[in-house]
């Protein structure tokens, strides 16, 4: 029998909450570093667009596997209670002159993985011109502070540039390919660049 939409997004969502975290979207991250292996056991790993903190749980338990440290930033603070010992929680605007130099300072990074997104208007071209603009910012900020051999996620919204971003993120790392996983809901157009293995 086919699994309707909503089933879909019931089965997820009653799934997160019963295991603890507070959004979803941690079986999209599962799911990529299930068939990718981006995180393990020891690495510094920089979390953009963490909140409300499911990414940032399960990077803590079951990828660095609470030895490690995650820096999670958000416009708004983690729904998590307690914040675990690993993570070291910065709040405000990844890019802004204020905040991207103490992420820098908590870096270099085995990993960065964002699942930043603007808050959408209904308007495609605005949707999309944001969110490519967080990927393209992610991406600078990895080219800066990712560690050789280490790995990156971003999500950006399709047609919104994804293209030219692994064309660069090619350049930058041994493998770097587009990636949607069963978790993301049918009717988004959210996509998770991947690229493994920094140059
Ligand atoms: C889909 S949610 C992330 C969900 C999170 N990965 C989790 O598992 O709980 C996208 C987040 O991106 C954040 N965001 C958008 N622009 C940002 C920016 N410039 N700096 C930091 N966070 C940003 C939003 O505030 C929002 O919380």
């Amino acid at each position: 029998m086919a699994v309707s939409r909503r089933d879909k997004a019931d089965f997820y969502t009653k799934k997160a909450h019963s295991e603890g975290y507070p959004a979803r979207s941690v079986y999209k991250l599962e799911e990529i570093n299930q068939t990718h292996k981006l995180i393990k056991p020891g690495d510094t790993v920089l979390d953009v667009g963490a909140a409300p903190g499911s990414w940032t749980l399960y990077t803590h338990r079951c990828l660095i596997k609470g030895n490690g440290k995650i820096v999670s930033c958000d416009l708004n603070p983690l729904s998590l209670d307690p914040v675990p010992p690993t993570v070291i929680e910065i709040t405000g605007d990844a890019f802004s002159k204020e905040i991207r130099p103490r992420l820098v300072a908590e870096g270099p990074y085995d990993a960065i993985i964002s699942d930043a997104a603007p808050m959408t208007t209904g308007n495609r071209i605005v949707d999309t011109t944001r969110s490519e603009y967080l990927a393209e910012q992610v991406t600078i900020l990895a080219e800066e502070h990712l560690k050789p051999h280490g790995n990156m996620v971003i999500k950006i919204f399709q047609g919104g540039g994804e293209q030219e971003i692994l064309k660069k993120m090619r350049t930058m790392f041994a493998k770097a390919k587009a990636f949607k996983p069963k978790a993301s809901r049918d009717d988004s157009f959210e996509i998770f660049l991947i690229g493994l293995d920094r140059k």
